[in-house]
């Protein structure tokens, strides 16, 4: 594991510092209804209105906003012969990827709207994602350096579910190493992307150092097998981070770094100890905030048998008070889910469970847009979960006041290493548990979502990730690794 401590505090206080001018807030304003953006290849060519794609909302698919110019084969090419590491000293680099920062503070409402209407975030959402993301900009610029080898092109592969955090984050260390970036946002959410990197140019980041290649998974395919790329950065599924890493090895590349964050099979244990109030509040957080379309979000909940009854009770009866709709909404919980496709796959799983016997609870979710209702389902352990489902569902599962040892060896026996969360007040079960389970990031008595830049690495082991985690200390200097010895001199 990685031990950190903190060296400065990072923004995610209560001290925003560059807060948004009144001017900001009005154009975000504006924002939430009217306004369509734009994402290209290129921001400063124009494009025929037909080769342009119209980006609806997921909460309301009457509303358009904005227009996407997918990247074609060759806007690859020309972007990655256009690519230059950003020569400049790496304090240089710090002082702009900061201006970033301060741009995305003066323009966050207009982020928050572009979240909102693009990618179905609630405020509470929009918020922590704008935050996280001047996060990383801050952190990463303080922390810039030249050490390491040669820069070269990287190409950053980012999700839609943080289509702001993440996508700026991979950028803003591959930036501060000193690399040029051509950066493939995912195809759900092109829109923030593209917003983004109109504020990192107009900070000074050097043109030919940051690309955006708006487009789907072939884009990302074709940059990775190019052979042309100093490294790659990748958040989404674990699928896709097996098939980067089979194409880097098939291009004869397959020294070429590859920082990869994935998918997770997420457990918390509730023991009998546990302040039940509390616990249930944390599970609510953990399994169904941002629609349960977090990486880190609970998937399977294991409960002391001799409480689950009175727990389950009062769980079920904390969802029946989440309220789901428009995200935009100050008392919206959850909003919707990325698209038809992800709603159509999680209600159909849910729907299956039904058909079994084993639905616990499902609410009631909105007919209008791609809301998927929160569910529960039974499953005998962790081992049940094929796959993850990403989205509102969590699994449910007991344990006997002798088995905690068991039920950490089947979490582990998964594969999979991101989050895990535990409720108890008893110390030393604290530290056994901490010692064994192999996760990146543990969470003792709270909720297991959320990890803050700065003092909360984040990233996972095993079918999770490669690390180094995101966030801490050790992520920079994998973006300009020293070369590899040669061998036999
Ligand atoms: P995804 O793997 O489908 O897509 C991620 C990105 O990869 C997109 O930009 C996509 O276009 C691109 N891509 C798809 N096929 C590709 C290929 N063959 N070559 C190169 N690029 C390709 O994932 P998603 O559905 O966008 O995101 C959800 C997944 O991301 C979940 O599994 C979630 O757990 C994971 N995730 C992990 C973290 C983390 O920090 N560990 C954070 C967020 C999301
Ligand atoms: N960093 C995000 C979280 O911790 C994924 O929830």
């Amino acid at each position: 594991p990685e031990l950190f401590a903190p060296e400065r505090p990072n923004s995610t206080g209560w001290d925003l510092g560059h807060r948004p001018t009144l001017e900001a807030i009005e154009a975000g304003r504006g924002a939430f209804h009217d306004h369509e953006w734009c994402a290209a290849p290129s921001l400063d060519k124009t494009y025929a209105a037909d080769e342009s794609e119209a980006r609806t909302n997921p909460a309301d698919p009457g509303d358009t906003v904005g227009h996407v110019r997918w990247a074609t084969e060759e806007d690859v090419t020309e972007a990655l012969d256009a690519a230059r590491p950003w020569a400049t000293e790496p304090k240089a680099r710090g002082t702009i990827l900061a201006r970033v920062a301060d741009l995305y503070e003066t323009h966050a409402f207009e982020l928050f709207a572009i979240l909102h209407r693009e990618a179905g975030k609630t405020l509470l959402d929009a918020v922590g994602e704008v935050r996280e993301a001047v996060d990383f900009l801050r952190y990463y610029g303080a922390n810039a350096s030249d050490r390491g080898g040669e820069p070269g092109a990287w190409t950053c592969i980012s999700p839609w579910n943080f289509p702001l955090a993440i996508f700026t984050g991979q950028i803003a260390a591959a930036l501060a190493q000193g690399n040029a970036v051509l950066a493939k946002p995912a195809e759900q959410t092109p829109l923030i992307a593209a917003r983004a990197a109109e504020l990192m140019h107009e900070a000074g980041v050097p043109r030919e150092a940051l690309h955006l290649l708006p487009g789907d998974g072939k884009v990302g395919a074709a940059l990775v097998s190019s052979g042309r790329l100093a490294g790659v950065a990748f958040t989404g599924s674990t699928e896709t981070a097996r098939r980067i890493r089979a194409s880097l090895a098939e291009t004869g590349r397959p020294g070429t770094p590859l920082v990869a964050e994935t998918g997770g099979l997420n457990a918390m244990i509730v023991d009998s100890t546990a302040l039940p109030e509390h616990a249930v509040r944390d599970i609510l957080a953990s399994a169904f905030q941002s629609a349960g379309q977090r990486c880190s979000a609970l998937r399977c909940l294991y409960v002391q048998e001799d409480i689950a009854p009175k727990l389950l009770k009062m769980l079920k009866g904390a969802m029946d008070t989440l309220i789901l709709g428009d995200p935009w909404r100050l008392e919206t919980d959850s909003g919707p889910v990325i698209d038809e496709e992800a709603r159509a796959d999680i209600a159909a799983y849910v729907d299956k469970a039904e058909s079994e016997g084993r639905l616990l609870h499902r609410l009631d979710a909105p007919e209008t847009g791609t809301f998927v209702a929160p569910a529960l389902i039974r499953v005998p352990g962790i081992e049940a979960l094929e796959r993850e489902v990403f989205g509102p569902v969590l699994h449910v599962a007991t344990f006997g006041a002798e088995e905690v040892d068991k039920v950490i060896d089947r979490v582990n026996a998964t594969g999979y290493g991101l989050t895990f969360g535990l409720h108890t007040r008893i110390d030393d079960r604290v530290q056994e548990i901490v010692d064994r389970i192999a996760v990146g990031n543990t969470y003792v008595n709270r909720n297991q979502i959320g990890a803050i830049v700065g003092s909360q690495p984040f990233g996972g082991e095993g079918l999770s990730g490669t690390g180094p985690k995101a966030g801490g200390p050790n992520y920079l200097p994998r973006f300009r690794p020293a070369p590899a010895p040669v061998e036999g001199l």
